[in-house]
């Protein structure tokens, strides 16, 4: 393999499989790559990690605001709309912005869930253990996080098939099969998603004010600083955001830890003989198999990175799935190790964008292996799994699994 050879933009190829060779061929001969498109002026390819957590320090000079945070060229009327969005902010709106959300998703409030969580994780398991087989992703990966999501906001039982249909055409929006005319380039389901639910978080906020709880979207609707509360339709893009951040993110850990374990039997074995291992697997299964593959930048003045010339105004696609296999900073980056320390992986990303929701994730990680753990035994995988078409988002849409059917629990 050559340079000449990469193609970080082609959906299909991440749906075979993650390009682990070709970033280890850009880590090694060209950590800050000029990567040709066919559908946009061409990027900066980042791979390391240093360099990685060096751009996201630097808000002021990689910006998320001027052009968001996809790889896919948007339109100024696009890009009006998205820049609402809290991913897609710089400083100092950012920082204002965040402190706000911040203050109404405190580490006391993501802890006070634990025990809702549990009880979340022993009903989905118990959905599934006694019939001996089932969809891990859909019976079991996709459940928690959207139940979670939706709890938080007020979602209603009812809405909540609808709002994971969603969620799934907007973060699917290069895979045919979560779009409704299943056309590769028919972006139209995302778009439409995108509206439905918008309009959406609209009746979240009125009833958030007319029946306060003790939940994030009450907590959001009151947060103030300054005398300063999130506008209306803030609320609505944050609800947004969290459906996409947090939904298909955990969900796309959950399966891809399970393989991880499941093609690493010994460990598996020795974390399901010692759930005090829980916590570092977790955190092994989050770098080596990270959700996210990569997010962008642009530059807002010219600048130098390892030699490379960076102008004004051009692209950098920050990729996290390479630089948590850095050989600079892992150990046998591609060996999977559930006793690994330290381990200071960049799933989450870093600096000024670092995930808001990585406390809540890892909780909800923790707990849903804490019940597999326990609850499966003997799994397989009994059919190829299927993952998503895209260069974004690290997922699997289907994986069948057979088990020794358990009880359900009380
Ligand atoms: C394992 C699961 C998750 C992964 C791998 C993940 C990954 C990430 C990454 C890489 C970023 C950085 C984006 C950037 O630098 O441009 C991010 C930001 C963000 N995440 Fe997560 N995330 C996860 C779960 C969640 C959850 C559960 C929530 C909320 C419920 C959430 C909400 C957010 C938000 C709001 C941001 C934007 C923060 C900002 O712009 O200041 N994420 N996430």
């Amino acid at each position: 393999m050559q340079l000449s050879d990469v193609d970080l933009t082609d959906p299909d190829l991440f749906q075979r499989g993650v390009p682990y060779d070709q970033f280890a061929l850009l880590r090694r001969e060209a950590p800050v790559f000029w990567h040709e498109e066919s559908d946009g002026p061409g990027f900066w390819a980042i791979t390391r990690y240093q360099d990685l957590k060096r751009i996201s320090k630097q808000p002021q000079l990689f910006s998320s605001e001027r052009m968001g945070t996809l790889r896919q060229e948007s339109s100024e009327e696009d890009l009006a709309i998205i820049r609402n969005i809290i991913l897609n902010m710089d400083p100092p709106k950012h920082r204002q912005y965040r402190a706000l959300v911040n203050k109404a998703f405190t580490p006391r409030m993501v802890n006070s869930l634990r025990p809702r969580i549990q009880q979340m994780v022993k009903r989905i398991i118990n959905g599934v253990i006694e019939k001996g087989e089932c969809d891990f992703v859909e019976d079991v990966a996709a459940k928690l996080p959207l139940e979670v999501i939706c709890e938080m906001m007020g979602v209603p039982e009812e809405d909540r098939r609808r709002v994971y249909e969603i969620g799934n055409s907007l973060v699917g929006f290069d895979d045919p099969d979560l779009q409704e005319t299943g056309q590769p380039r028919d972006h139209s389901g995302a778009q439409d998603a995108f509206a439905e639910m918008f309009l959406y978080g609209t009746k979240l906020r009125e009833k958030a004010i007319s029946h306060p709880a003790d939940d994030l979207a009450t907590g959001l609707v009151n947060a103030e600083i300054d005398g300063h509360k999130l506008a209306d339709l803030d609320f609505n893009f944050f609800f947004l955001v969290l459906l996409v951040a947090g939904n298909e993110t955990t969900r796309t850990v959950t399966s891809n830890g399970m393989i991880a374990l499941l093609e690493h039997p010994d460990q598996h074995a020795d974390v399901q003989a010692d759930l005090s291992l829980l916590n570092s697997t977790v955190e092994e299964i989050l770098r080596f198999a990270p959700a996210v593959h990569t997010f962008r930048r642009q530059a807002t003045a010219d600048v130098e990175i390892r030699d490379q010339q960076i102008r004004e105004n051009q692209k950098l696609m920050l990729w996290y799935t390479s630089a948590n296999r850095d050989e600079e900073v892992f150990d046998a980056p591609d060996t999977f190790h559930i006793r690994r320390e330290p381990n200071d992986h960049l799933a989450f990303g870093v600096g000024e964008h670092f995930c808001l929701g990585a406390n809540l994730a890892r909780l909800e990680l923790r707990e849903i292996f804490r019940g597999i753990l326990t609850r499966f035994h003997g799994m397989e995988i009994t059919a190829k799994p299927r993952r998503l078409r895209s260069t974004f988002i690290n997922g699997v849409k289907e994986m069948q699994v057979a088990f020794e059917p358990g009880p359900s629990l009380d």
